[in-house]
């Protein structure tokens, strides 16, 4: 199969072949973006081509991949050289009480914590180490905040690479570690922060180990799918708004990248404006958006949503793009507020973890501001699964054991006998 992906540096411009064994640029360590030859076909023809993938059945995960269907605009490599669990084909959801409380009538959620191990990471990671092994990386590594190191484990261990990752010590959630060391990568707990972290794992591929973070271009090319996905589920008619939790900002410049793809394919004939939402403890972006992007703000993070506990992101210029491009919005949302939209969202019955939820309460915040129309049709991503980071729902729930008969007695109080 021939290369279809040229890599640009977006900071000096030198461009690279897509078997590059470096995830940034050789010559000043800019961050590369993926620029994909045309499809040979475009507009209907290749909606069609992509709906005519969607299948449950087939055997073969790449054949299932909701990663994979819409491979033209991700990666092109020979089927048996495909990483994948598979990925993707995750749910869109309606519930009246949630959309009641983000205070819109159409509030669809696209659940990515649907994924294999639990988070939207699992999109861009099929990827990263599909290109890994192509590039027969010896050793692949990451910074994560949890979520990224679960996935690259998995990952790892399926494409039989030895994975490394960095992450600050004492503040990832058990179920993210447990994943990670579960499934056989090499932790490396650091004594600082995330943006720490993601400053050692940028030295370590000076040593050879392919860097899979979201600076890789890679990565980016599969998390573009969650838009392809929620586009192709909604019958190819754009929502008004997609609202997503905003922490590295390496999905923010995913879904700018895949709608300009989307919208010049002909995919789609509307691009849908993104939100992004920080916590207000950690949203250097969102201050920035509020003063016209003319600052590149640094800060040192904290929030109790440790998904998105960063700093200083590192895939800014794109994100801003993403957002200028869309007529975007940035919000910052306070832990209170991440954790009352995470209570509406448990108790429907969907649950996810502390940093998705930002989304919900960033829609909440804009409609209240009259940003967001109470009749727009909005998506809202929920990045990540709820047993991720269950700390949170049993603190809020603890309560001293019951004999059988004050057990007993409490029923009947509650049923009113
Ligand atoms: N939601 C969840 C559940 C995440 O884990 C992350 C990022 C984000 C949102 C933000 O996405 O960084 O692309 O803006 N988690 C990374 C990690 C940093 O290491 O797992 P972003």
């Amino acid at each position: 199969m021939t290369a279809a992906i040229i890599l640009r540096c977006e900071s000096c411009g030198a461009t690279y072949g897509d078997d590059l064994a470096s995830a940034t640029c050789p010559s000043c360590d800019g961050l590369l973006l993926a620029e994909h030859a045309p499809p040979a076909v475009r507009g209907s023809a290749l909606r069609a081509l992509f709906d005519s993938r969607v299948v449950a059945s087939a055997v073969r995960a790449h054949v299932r991949s909701g990663v994979w269907r819409f491979r033209e605009l991700v990666l092109h490599v020979a089927d048996d050289a495909i990483i994948s669990h598979p990925e993707g084909n995750t749910p869109l959801i309606t519930r009246p009480v949630i959309a009641e409380y983000a205070g819109v009538d159409d509030l669809i959620i696209k659940h990515e914590g649907h994924n294999p191990t639990g988070s939207f990471k699992d999109r861009g990671m099929t990827v990263a180490l599909t290109q890994a092994r192509r590039v027969n990386a010896r050793a692949v590594a990451c910074a994560s905040t949890g979520n990224t190191s679960a996935s690259l484990s998995a990952y790892a261990a399926q494409a039989g690479i030895p994975a490394f990752v960095f992450v600050p010590a004492g503040q990832i959630s058990a179920g993210k570690l447990a994943q990670t060391i579960a499934y056989g990568a090499r932790v490396l707990p650091i004594d600082g922060d995330f943006d720490e972290c993601l400053r050692l794992a940028r030295e370590a591929s000076t040593l050879g180990i392919y860097l899979v973070n979201s600076v890789n271009p890679f990565r980016l090319e599969g998390q573009k799918t969650i838009v392809f996905e929620l586009l192709q589920q909604l019958g190819w008619q754009s929502p008004d708004w997609i609202a997503l939790p905003a922490g590295n900002l390496g999905n923010t410049s995913a879904f700018g990248k895949a709608l300009r793809e989307a919208r010049s394919l002909g995919l789609i004939d509307r691009v849908p404006r993104l939100l992004a939402v920080q916590a207000s403890g950690a949203a250097p972006f969102a201050k920035a958006f509020d003063e016209g992007f003319v600052t590149r703000h640094r800060v040192r993070a904290e929030t109790r949503a440790t998904a998105i506990r960063i700093g200083d992101p590192a895939s800014w210029d794109r994100a801003v793009t993403a957002i200028t491009e869309t007529d975007g919005r940035v919000v910052a949302v306070s832990d209170e507020e991440i954790f009352a939209a995470k209570a509406v969202v448990d108790h429907a019955g969907v649950g996810c973890e502390p940093a998705s939820a930002a989304s919900i309460a960033g829609v909440r915040k804009l409609v209240a501001a009259g940003e967001i129309a109470s009749n727009a049709r909005v998506a809202a991503v929920l990045t990540g699964n709820l047993l991720k980071d269950p700390g949170p729902a049993m603190d809020s729930s603890r309560s001293a054991p019951l004999s059988y008969g004050a057990a007993m007695d409490l029923l009947r109080k509650v049923i009113g006998q």
